[in-house]
């Protein structure tokens, strides 16, 4: 998610997080090494075909 910077997150645990970026990523997925902020990692998936056997 791209929002208009600078921001402060604030999260669930009361902690507060800044970036001064004019645009910031803000990671909707947690997946990211970097959260709150997106570090790309939500573009990588494990894609598994229904129809197929699963491999050892
Ligand atoms: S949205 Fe979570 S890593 Fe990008």
């Amino acid at each position: 998610m791209l929002v208009e910077g600078p921001v402060e997150l604030v999260l669930p645990d009361g902690t507060a997080v800044c970036s001064e970026r004019f645009i910031v990523a803000v990671c909707a997925c947690r997946r990211s090494k970097r959260y709150p902020f997106c570090d790309t990692s939500h573009r990588r998936r494990v894609r598994v075909e229904p129809d197929e056997p699963a491999s050892e």
